[in-house]
């Protein structure tokens, strides 16, 4: 798959260790940093991502800060973006279930670093399950 992924200082060990997981599963990282721990505005960082899953140049996105919420607010405002902040194992099964969602929201500041590798390996492995939930999901946009 091709993912694009995209942090704030609260989320940059994360972010690393993720791409090294899913560089090693034969992904194709799309990476917009922050490449350091020094505070950063993370809109700057989600906007490329978003920008990418927006026009379909990646099939999902990966954002961290530290509660998830100024990530998954920014990437929302792209149309064709459905940004989740997921905290716990069942909610990126729903996420993806019952919502499509396209861009994982993940609060560094709330889980470990295990936690959030558990949650990408089902985020990229939970499917759609459409039907009544394909209604909802296309009520979504104005
Ligand atoms: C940075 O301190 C923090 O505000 C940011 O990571 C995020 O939680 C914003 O939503």
């Amino acid at each position: 798959m091709k993912i694009a992924i995209g942090c704030d200082h609260a989320g940059y060990q994360y972010r690393l260790e993720i791409i090294d997981m899913l560089e090693k599963l034969g992904h194709e990282m799309f990476d917009f940093g922050t490449d350091g721990d020094a505070s950063v505005d993370y809109p700057d960082h989600v906007h490329p991502v978003a920008q990418k899953v927006d026009n379909a140049e990646v099939d999902l996105g990966i954002l961290i800060c530290g509660t998830g919420n100024g990530v998954a607010m920014t990437a929302n405002k792209y149309k064709n973006v459905r940004a989740g902040l997921c905290w716990n194992e069942e909610i990126v099964s729903l996420t993806r279930q019952h919502n499509n969602a396209n861009v994982l929201c993940l609060p560094a500041r709330f889980i470990n670093i295990k936690e959030a590798l558990q949650f990408v390996h089902v985020f990229l492995n939970t499917d759609f399950e459409g039907g009544r939930h394909k209604r909802r999901v296309d009520k979504i946009c104005m």
